[in-house]
């Protein structure tokens, strides 16, 4: 009776599972083994999201602390004075990791926790020196390899106060030295470093849109904007962003501490775009020349070539600066690889008239993006969960755009990964349940595994964003990108997502097993896991039952009715997450 009784629900659930596509049981659709043998798996973040003790061990106040705190309303009034207490609780996430599996750990150095004020001639702080080589040292002890980013946003306050940060050439000295800093501290045992965390971003959001520190921008576009420029300055930062990416770079590879076998990049974060009008040839053929921009070439081409790309001169105009010859050959072969932080795609539409009262950074180039095309299709999987449109195919054209643009340069997904909001009211058990994160992430291998077997793209690791719920930003504590939920009301306490069993499965080491015995243990495995999922999912068989017993041409139809439904109903959502004040993840 009783095995009768699990056999009906276990036929119900996997017809059920079938339909609606919500197929996570099934486990990873890869292994970590159908990857290169020297494959990295890891999982990335930065020391402002995940560290807390702003004002503890000697840190100064970050640009961040200062955003947060002058103007709460533009971080949903949050901070990240505590944030997960990363500070304090390194030792047993890193043990998280080590079930997990990872190979290894993205983190960034705070300028503001080593170099209070921001210039060495002020002195290094001792006790910033010695969490990060703690935090190195118990990494390595767990066989999990540090991958650390120099910038990631949160440059002391007072360069901000001094000198507006990257506003001045000023700040490619100071860079120079904290780099130097960080190679003579660390450079021993980190073999893997970054310079800049994601150019475009920063300038776009800190000096475009204002949504991000240090919430500069034309008031027009954002009247939150206490001061700023949205036409010049984001030209200004991102060419000193730039210099400073070559200084770094500069001092890595003067340095004695630094081992021959390490290596070092710039991250960028391109979005995948297709044409909002896939018919009108002469729109695609500028649109190809134009998404070298949007892509990140502007970025890009300069580190490899030593220059600007010619569109984005001839966009730029006198707004862009040049660069020395002497500059350009200190950019020239500066980033041994490239690192991608890839989340999502856009249509992209060109506009042949700028309104000459509203310049702006964002439009110069005379791109618009789009979440829909000219017959309304929305771009990716939308699930109403995920607040990312999902679109594991852009990953895949990325890769192939980078591979045959840049004479197939090493690359590195340094971040990937998708969220769901919470507003402080979602239940916990709820958001466990992340099968959307699931599919996200078991796609986007997908893809990654065929640019790399089918495409012959030199890609040499993935790091998944993130191993925890974080501070994100402007965004503070609501987007949750985590495998793991974090219960930011009581005691920041960590509970795996379901995320967490899939990356566990997908990551194993099966030494000495062959492939044939692992997916015989891990089919056993869902078969276990099928059965355990449905004794929690007792009340709900009752509806499993009465959908499954509608007819396949109704479920079809309420399948459409549901996904036409959805994506008028959360339109709403969606535009917000294309709001310039409302900036999700470009
Ligand atoms: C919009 O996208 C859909 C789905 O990819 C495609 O079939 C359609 O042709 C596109 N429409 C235009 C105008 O490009
Ligand atoms: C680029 O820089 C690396 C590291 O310094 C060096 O090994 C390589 O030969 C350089 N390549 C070119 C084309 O200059
Ligand atoms: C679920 O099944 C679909 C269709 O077979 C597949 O494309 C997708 O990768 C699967 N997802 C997971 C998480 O197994
Ligand atoms: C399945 O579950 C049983 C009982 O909980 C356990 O003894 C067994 O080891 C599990 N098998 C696998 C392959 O996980
Ligand atoms: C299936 O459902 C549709 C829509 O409700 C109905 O018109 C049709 O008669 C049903 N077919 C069968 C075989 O029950």
């Amino acid at each position: 009776m009783r095995s009768k009784y699990l056999f009906l629900l276990l036929l119900i659930t996997s017809i059920y599972v079938g339909v609606s596509a919500k197929n996570h049981s099934s486990g990873p659709s890869l292994r970590r083994s159908d990857f290169p043998e020297d494959f990295i798996f890891g999982s990335a973040t930065s020391a402002y999201q995940y560290e807390g003790a702003t004002d503890e061990g000697g840190k100064s106040p970050a640009i961040w602390d200062h955003f947060s705190r002058t103007y709460p309303e533009r971080t949903k009034m949050h901070n990240a004075d505590v944030a997960i207490d990363f500070y304090h609780r390194y030792k047993d996430d890193i043990k998280l990791m080590k079930e997990l599996n990872m190979d290894a750990f993205r983190y960034s150095i705070s300028w503001a926790r080593l170099i209070p004020s921001g210039k060495l001639k002020d002195g290094v702080n001792k006790e910033g020196v010695q969490f990060d080589k703690d935090l190195i040292d118990e990494l390595l002890a767990n066989d999990i390899q540090p991958s650390m980013t120099l910038y990631h946003w949160d440059h002391p306050q007072s360069l901000e106060d001094e000198y507006g940060d990257f506003l001045s050439p000023k700040i490619v000295e100071d860079f120079r030295d904290f780099a130097r800093i960080c190679f003579e501290e660390f450079g021993d045992k980190v073999k893997m470093w970054t310079t800049i965390n994601e150019p475009y971003i920063m300038t776009i959001a800190g000096y475009d849109q204002g949504n991000k520190a240090a919430g500069r921008c034309s008031k027009w576009v954002n009247e939150k904007c206490h001061a700023g420029d949205s036409s010049t300055e984001p030209y200004i930062v991102s060419h000193n962003v730039l210099l400073a990416h070559a200084a770094a770079v500069d001092e890595f590879r003067k340095s004695k501490i630094i081992s021959h076998d390490s290596q070092i990049g710039i991250v960028l974060s391109p979005r995948w775009f297709e044409p909002y009008h896939s018919t009108l040839l002469k729109i695609k053929k500028q649109l190809n020349e134009l998404l070298l921009m949007k892509l990140d070439g502007k970025h890009l081409d300069p580190v490899i070539h030593g220059d600007y790309p010619e569109i984005v001169k001839k966009y730029g105009g006198n707004k862009l600066p040049s660069f020395t010859e002497e500059q350009s050959n200190m950019l020239k072969n500066s980033s041994d690889f490239v690192g991608v932080n890839y989340y999502t795609a856009r249509f992209a539409t060109h506009i042949p008239e700028i309104d000459p009262a509203k310049p702006r950074f964002k439009t110069d180039h005379h791109v618009e993006w789009k979440l829909t095309n000219h017959s309304g299709h929305i771009i990716g999987h939308w699930d109403e969960r995920g607040l990312i449109l999902s679109h594991p195919e852009g990953l895949r054209k990325i890769l192939n755009y980078i591979k045959d643009r840049y004479n197939n340069i090493p690359v590195y997904i340094k971040e990937n990964g998708i969220n769901d909001n919470d507003d402080g009211t979602k239940p916990r058990e709820e958001i466990l349940k992340d099968t959307f994160r699931i599919e996200y992430h078991d796609t986007h291998s997908q893809q990654l595994h065929k640019a790399i077997v089918e495409d012959g793209c030199d890609v040499r690791g993935y790091y998944a964003w993130s191993m925890m719920d974080n501070f994100e930003w402007e965004h503070g504590y609501t987007a949750r990108f985590g495998l793991y939920y974090v219960d930011f009301v009581n005691g920041l306490k960590r509970y795996p997502k379901d995320s967490v069993k899939w990356f566990k499965r997908f990551l194993k080491r099966s030494i000495g097993e062959t492939k044939e015995e692992e997916v015989k243990e891990m089919s056993r495995a869902d078969m276990n896991e099928t059965l355990h999922e449905q004794v929690e999912f007792g009340e709900y068989s009752g509806f499993v039952a009465s959908f499954m017993a509608t007819n396949q041409s109704k479920r079809e139809q309420e399948k459409n009715r549901c996904s036409s439904d959805l994506f008028y109903s959360s339109f709403g959502v969606l535009k917000e997450i294309e709001d310039s004040s409302s900036f999700y993840r470009l």
